[in-house]
């Protein structure tokens, strides 16, 4: 039973510092989330896998892998070590699982294994619909049955998984990746067009291929997979957090300071950076790093979330928040998610001028957010609502934060190393 105090902490945010110094930046959740379950694929031996972020997600997954009846061994803060020869269970369910989004993992997964999967029907922060057809179109389109009653999604093939070609109607990062778990053990060869080419894609591609899968193209929208027989056990380290790294860019420029982001691939912070950049923000990038500093007010621009390589729609509440008091107009259209503006309704008790209208947010830029009690809505929600925080006038204090920590390893600890003051508390 989680601690109840998790559910009702609260974050108490001294607004009005500059945040300097230097931050290091932990491993990709969106990856880490597909490659645990991903680790049930190996034949033999086991999966060594570091820079997991401390996250409660993290841990779901995990205590899930363990219940299945492989065994989950903590080698080290963020190293975790997993054995799936002696599963016994293709049953995924839960209350925890129920509420995390990554749960459908475990179909292509266990469905690529076994020949069959019953996961509890995904959750996920409630930012629209998130159907999952794609995920299903794809498993058919394989040779698998899919039924989805009582909450549970069972997919069972009998004669195996075979390859085919998949056209996703939708750019999905988790019907990409899904498709990918369920494709490197088919029979034959499967092609996904209009595939998500996020780093997270490459990432989970990485991680298979290093246990001995055929996967080739992960990065663009045309990726082939060739099922083999056997995979094995390997050790992996999972890539920097492109959201966590964008997240503390946005922040070092909303409190006008001066931050080393470090242990981050620059490349796939190309985004972010122009947009910073187009704002007037200074930006350094080095091997592993992006420095981040600003002086004076930004200037207020437009953002449209895409797909990668475009603007992060993870990123788009943060932003929205630095973009309450930058200079003049700013128009935000999230174009993945139908309802993706919950933080909104908080950045106007402390004081935004914002408009929503369907997926557009035109925001007229004011000198200062005035602290306040508000919630975190969802984990990104929860973000911006931190970025507020710290760049707000007086004190705010923000309830529901098991959203933040869901996604956001030690995310007080982070910042208040940079100069800024949140406290904790538990309600
Ligand atoms: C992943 O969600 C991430 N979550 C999200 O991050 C991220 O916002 C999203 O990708 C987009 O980058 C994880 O990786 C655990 P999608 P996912 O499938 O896979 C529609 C965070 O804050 N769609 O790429 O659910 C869908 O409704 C979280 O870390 C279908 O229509 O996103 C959406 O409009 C939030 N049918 C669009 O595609 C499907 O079968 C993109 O969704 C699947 C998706």
């Amino acid at each position: 039973m989680k601690r109840m105090g998790a559910l009702m902490d609260k974050l108490i945010i001294e607004g009005g510092r500059r945040l300097s110094g230097d931050v290091v930046i932990g491993g990709a959740k969106n990856a880490a989330l597909a490659i645990l379950p991903a680790a049930l694929l190996t034949d033999e031996g086991y999966c060594d896998i570091d820079n997991l972020p401390e996250i409660e997600d993290i841990k779901c997954l995990e205590n899930t892998i363990g219940s299945l009846g492989a065994r989950v061994s903590k080698q080290n803060i963020g190293h975790v070590r997993i054995e799936a020869s002696h599963i016994v269970s293709t049953l995924v369910q839960g209350e925890d699982l129920r509420r995390i989004r990554a749960s459908y993992y475990f179909i292509g997964a266990l469905l690529a294994k076994f020949g069959k999967a019953e996961v509890v029907y995904p959750g996920g922060c409630e930012i629209g619909v998130r159907p999952i057809d794609q995920h299903i179109k794809g498993f058919e389109a394989m040779g698998a049955t899919i039924e989805v009653e009582h909450g549970i999604i069972r997919a069972y093939s009998e004669n195996g998984l075979k390859g085919a070609n998949i056209y996703l109607d939708v750019v999905s990062v988790g019907a990409t990746i899904n498709i990918m778990l369920a494709a490197s053990k088919a029979e034959g060869v499967t092609v996904i067009e209009n595939a998500a080419k996020e780093p997270h894609i490459v990432d989970v591609a990485n991680f298979l291929n290093t246990m001995g899968a055929n996967i080739k193209g992960a990065g663009t929208d045309v990726i082939k997979v060739k099922g083999v027989k056997h995979l094995k056990g390997c050790s992996y380290s999972v890539i920097p957090d492109q959201i966590e790294a964008g997240t503390f860019m946005i922040a070092a420029a909303a409190t006008r300071g001066d931050v080393v982001i470090k242990n981050v691939i620059p490349k796939h912070l190309e985004s972010i950076t122009a947009k910073l950049l187009e704002m007037g923000i200074s930006i350094e990038e080095g091997e592993d790093s992006v420095r981040v500093s600003c002086s004076t007010r930004t200037k207020g621009i437009n953002i449209k979330t895409l797909p990668y390589p475009g603007f992060p729609t993870d990123l788009q509440q943060p932003m929205t928040a630095l973009l309450t008091v930058s200079k003049g107009r700013s128009i935000v259209n999230e174009s993945i998610f139908e309802a993706r503006f919950k933080h909104v309704d908080e950045l106007k008790r402390m004081g935004a001028n914002i408009k929503v209208e369907g997926k557009i947010a035109v925001i007229e830029g004011i000198d200062c957010l005035s602290g306040a009690e508000v919630v975190a809505t969802d984990l990104r929600a929860g973000a911006a609502m931190v970025v507020a925080g710290l760049i707000a006038d007086g004190i705010t204090t923000i309830a529901n934060i098991k959203y933040i920590d869901r996604g956001y390893e030690k995310i007080e600890e982070k910042f208040n190393n940079l100069g800024g003051s949140i406290k904790r508390i538990h309600e």
